[in-house]
């Protein structure tokens, strides 16, 4: 079943995340994107953005999207997030025969097609395909080829696959919960798309969405997309350990860390008495020492893990110039300069844009967000930034997105939506 969706300026992200269901509506008109509402619900069925109970998760999603999105925009379709350590990519390259006339958009989208025919397993789901290079007649480094002259295109991309049987079950709880379903994008992707600049994009960037149950990279260099990767690691792992370290419950472990959590305190700070609830009922007092105590080991082993993968984006080839930290936990107090240490790359806080003002033109239209966020507009907190995302992404692809009935769809609607992406990237330069 396909149909088309984009009748009404409304769109929906629905971002599935470990510790809530966010749902973001944005209105787009010809001054850009305004994002309308940013609203968090409780989420069951799923663990690590990976649905473990069908049913719990279909309504988890359906009440959220009963409160969220009024009536009259429920038959809209929605632009879900996926993550998940059973998120692989890998490279591939497909060509064109130029016949030494001018390159036309119809030869890159030959090339990218002959590209995304690459060998996929079985069990496996194409979610996206991101060029990294054209090479015109053994000349590589070309943005856009479209114009030049050649015998021979050439393409070279990145493919990000998911297990079929987690895009399936996230697909099948949407359904269930009466939505339907326009496209699945990459988390780390998304974040990118309401955080990042096309400038930072250039010059070499990490994005670092550190959200509850995982932590989502995104590397860009020259404006292309070179690596993404999901780590089982996020705020849900500083909570168990204070819940653990100050024998107190999960939840009075998350108001401490959020209230009084700090990865470094001063001599002033680190005496100041705080009263927790211990799991037994009784009240003991501590100090914002004891806190940082057990935050900063773990902090340290987060960013870690983190050095690791921007090393490995940096053997092929990027030159991490800025990381932009975002997902709730990177609102951890002391967490951004303390990431500015360890990773060894000048970090900024990633505020998700709210008022995106031409998709066309979008160099350097973060840079004004990055200047204020001391006072961040309502919408535009980091744990948003997944879900405003892709709600920036779903007004990308254009109006050429189906709704997706099942999944064989997305093979279809990725080579259906390649081009309007890929337009809008070259037209972004
Ligand atoms: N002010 C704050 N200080 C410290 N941590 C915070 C703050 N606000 C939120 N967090 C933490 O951020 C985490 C949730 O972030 P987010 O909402 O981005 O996750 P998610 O999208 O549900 O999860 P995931 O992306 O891993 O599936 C929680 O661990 C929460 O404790
Ligand atoms: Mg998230």
């Amino acid at each position: 079943m396909t149909r088309k969706i984009r009748d009404s300026n409304t769109l929906i992200g629905l971002d599935v995340g470990t510790t809530k269901i966010c749902i973001v509506t944005g209105e787009k008109s010809d001054q850009g994107i305004t994002i309308t509402s940013a609203r968090s619900f409780s989420s069951t069925g799923l663990r690590k953005g990976i649905v473990v109970d069908a049913d719990a998760a279909a309504e988890s999603i359906r009440r959220a999207v009963e409160e969220a999105v009024p009536s009259g925009d429920r038959a809209l379709s929605v632009c879900v997030g996926i993550a998940g350590s059973h998120i692989k990519s890998f490279s591939s390259e497909g060509s064109a025969n130029i016949k030494g006339k001018k390159v036309l958009p119809q030869d890159v989208e030959k090339a990218i097609d002959t590209a995304s025919a690459a060998y996929v397993p079985l069990d496996r789901e194409i979610l996206h395909v991101l060029p990294t290079d054209f090479v015109l007649d053994g000349q590589g480094g070309i943005k856009d080829p479209v114009g030049l002259t050649g015998r021979r295109l050439e393409v070279k991309v990145t493919i990000v696959t998911g297990a079929i049987a987690a895009v399936q079950s996230l697909l099948r709880a949407c359904e269930a919960s009466g939505v339907a379903v326009s496209d699945i994008v990459l988390q780390p992707i998304a974040s990118s798309e309401a955080t990042v600049t096309q400038r930072e994009r250039e010059r070499g960037v990490a994005l670092v969405d550190i959200g509850g149950g995982t932590t989502d990279i995104a590397v860009y260099q020259s404006g292309w997309l070179l690596r993404t990767a999901v780590l089982g690691i996020g705020g849900n792992h500083f909570t168990n350990d204070l819940s653990i370290g100050l024998e107190v419950s999960f939840p009075e472990a998350e108001r401490i860390k959020k209230l009084f959590g700090s990865i470094l305190c001063d001599e002033r700070q680190e005496k100041r008495p705080i009263k927790v609830a211990l799991a037994n009922g009784h009240v003991k007092t501590i100090s914002a020492r004891d806190i940082s105590d057990i935050i900063q080991p773990r902090a340290e082993e987060t960013l870690e893990l983190i050095r690791k993968e921007l090393d490995e984006a940096k053997r092929l080839g990027a030159n991490i110039s800025r990381t932009v930290l975002t997902g709730g936990c990177s609102l951890l107090t002391g967490l951004e300069p303390y990431a500015g240490t360890l990773l060894g790359t000048p970090v900024r806080i990633g505020y998700p844009e709210v008022n995106v003002p031409d998709l066309s033109d979008r160099s350097g239209r973060h840079a004004a967000r990055a200047r204020s966020y001391d006072h961040p507009v309502e919408f535009s907190n980091p744990m948003y930034a997944t879900g405003i995302g892709l709600v920036i992404y779903a007004a990308q692809a254009g109006e050429s997105a189906a709704v997706l009935g099942n999944s064989t769809h997305l093979f279809q609607r990725i080579v259906t939506t390649m081009t309007g992406w890929f337009q809008n990237i070259i037209g972004r330069k």
